[in-house]
């Protein structure tokens, strides 16, 4: 296709958006525009939404409402809402951004080509929200058109979309579907082009990785990951994310025994309060959760663990909230990620009586939050002196004090543990993509420090 343009991504929201933002640059790239940084630059500019609060929906009208003024001075311009706001609004986004050309919902990016062909012969406005069986088979192979990409160490390939465990609290069963996995053999396709492409570590995404492929009646999730377990080139494989209700012996198992599976597991917890639990239809109590960490750090006793906390659920009390303290005390997990509910007008709880007000909200997300920083501090601090394997994905974002004295012909270097977490390190060359043995000097809550080891 010959060139007609660039074009501008804005991703806001999940690793799945980020994924999809590399799909929607390879059908732009199948018709003729190429990717680029530079907005100023842009003939098309595409923002791939999040619904998931009101924070990231308002971020994406506040981008795209800019755009009204641009245009004026650049007529040719094309702009896209894509994702779940654009699934969750349909053609009322035109009423709040009324200069947006297209509008493409999540179940829609097959089309997207189309799309663009009847904006560019005259069309003004077009919507597309219709459902699809098909999870991104259809769509270009995204390692082509990314193919030049500087981090490729580490990338992310979903595995199935939508979900329907409908938590009273969530937009996802509406913006993205009922569930559907993609065929393993796609799957295996995509990871090994990626592999061979230079790409080290593999991040399998999906609302509820545990439930792979059941409707279809394939191979189960563990097999899956056995299967790519055995690509070449891959290093380490991560998923996102495990819903506690279905985590299996077999997953715990897999987690055991394939070399290249992460000894780390993010499993959403979202409240250590029975009630709430059960208010949010979480189909799991406290206990329950407590029983499958314990199942789990008794075959994995090194396993990292992460997990998703909501606070201000509706009719959450003081000891509700405190039961959630309680067990980030008793568990430690290494990291959390911790939100303010949000009310969602398509999900059950905004109806919901006893609405939390926002001050409390944001009191009980600053406690959660210093809390979990101790937790993370000492868990951090166990590690010093011990030797970690990292995968080196660059340079340091961040220096260190008296690094550059020190060592004036060292880079400062930067990497991910199995569990996740940062560690930067002195070396002499640019080792992006191995995985080198740091041992552990210091250890802050966010990241740590140290040196290759031997050195
Ligand atoms: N308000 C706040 N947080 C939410 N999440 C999902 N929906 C909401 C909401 N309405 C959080 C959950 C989920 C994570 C991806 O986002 O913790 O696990
Ligand atoms: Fe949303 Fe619950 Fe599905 Fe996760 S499991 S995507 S929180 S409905």
């Amino acid at each position: 296709m010959k060139y007609k343009g660039s074009a501008y991504i804005h991703t806001i929201g999940c690793q799945m958006n980020v994924y999809d933002s590399e799909k929607l640059a390879a059908i732009l790239n199948d018709y003729g525009y190429e990717k680029t940084d530079d907005l100023d630059k842009a003939d098309i500019v595409v923002c791939n939404t999040c619904s998931i609060r009101h924070k990231a929906e308002e971020k994406a009208f506040s981008f795209l409402g800019r755009f009204a003024r641009i245009k004026k001075q650049k007529p040719h311009l094309i702009t896209v809402m894509a994702g779940c706001v654009a699934q969750q609004e349909g053609k009322k986004a035109f009423k709040r951004v009324p200069h947006l050309n297209i509008v493409l919902g999540t179940q829609a990016f097959s089309r997207f080509g189309q799309l663009i062909e009847t904006v560019q012969s005259g069309k003004e406005r077009v919507v597309d929200i219709a459902g699809s069986q098909k999870i991104y088979e259809a769509l270009p192979d995204t390692s082509v058109a990314f193919g030049c990409d500087e981090n490729k160490i580490s990338r992310f390939v979903t595995i199935m979309q939508g979900c329907e465990n409908f938590c009273t609290y969530c937009v996802v069963p509406y913006v993205r579907g009922k569930e559907r996995s993609r065929k393993p053999e796609s799957i295996v396709e995509e990871i090994n082009c990626l592999a061979k492409s230079g790409v080290k570590e593999i991040t399998l995404l999906g609302q509820n990785v545990n439930s792979y492929g059941q409707k279809e009646g394939g191979i189960s999730f563990p097999q899956l990951l056995s299967k790519i377990n055995d690509i070449n080139g891959i290093h380490r494989i991560r998923f996102a994310t495990s819903h506690p209700k279905d985590l299996s012996m077999d997953l715990i198992y897999a987690i055991r025994d394939l070399e290249k599976v992460c000894n780390h597991l993010h499993l959403p917890v979202q409240s250590g309060s029975n009630k709430v639990l059960k208010k949010m239809n979480r189909g799991y109590t406290r206990e329950k959760y407590i029983n499958r960490i314990s199942d789990l750090k008794k075959h994995c006793p090194q396993i990292a663990l992460s997990t998703d906390i909501i606070v201000g659920f509706p009719s959450e009390s003081k000891d509700d909230f405190n039961d959630t303290m309680n067990l980030l005390h008793e568990i430690e997990f290494d990291s959390i990620f911790a939100f303010a509910y949000s009310d969602r007008s398509s999900a059950p709880a905004a109806k919901f009586s006893d609405q939390i007000d926002e001050r409390q909200k944001r009191d009980r997300l600053n406690a959660l939050l210093q809390l979990q920083e101790r937790v993370t501090q000492k868990k951090n601090n166990e590690l010093i002196g011990s030797i970690i394997k990292v995968l080196v994905e660059g340079k340091s974002i961040k220096k260190r004090d008296g690094f550059e004295q020190n060592s004036k012909n060292m880079k400062q270097m930067a990497g991910r543990s199995e569990s996740n977490k940062i560690v930067h390190f002195p070396s002499e060359h640019d080792t992006i993509g191995d995985m080198i043995k740091i041992k552990i000097e210091d250890a802050y809550p966010h990241s740590l420090w140290g040196h290759p080891a031997g050195a």
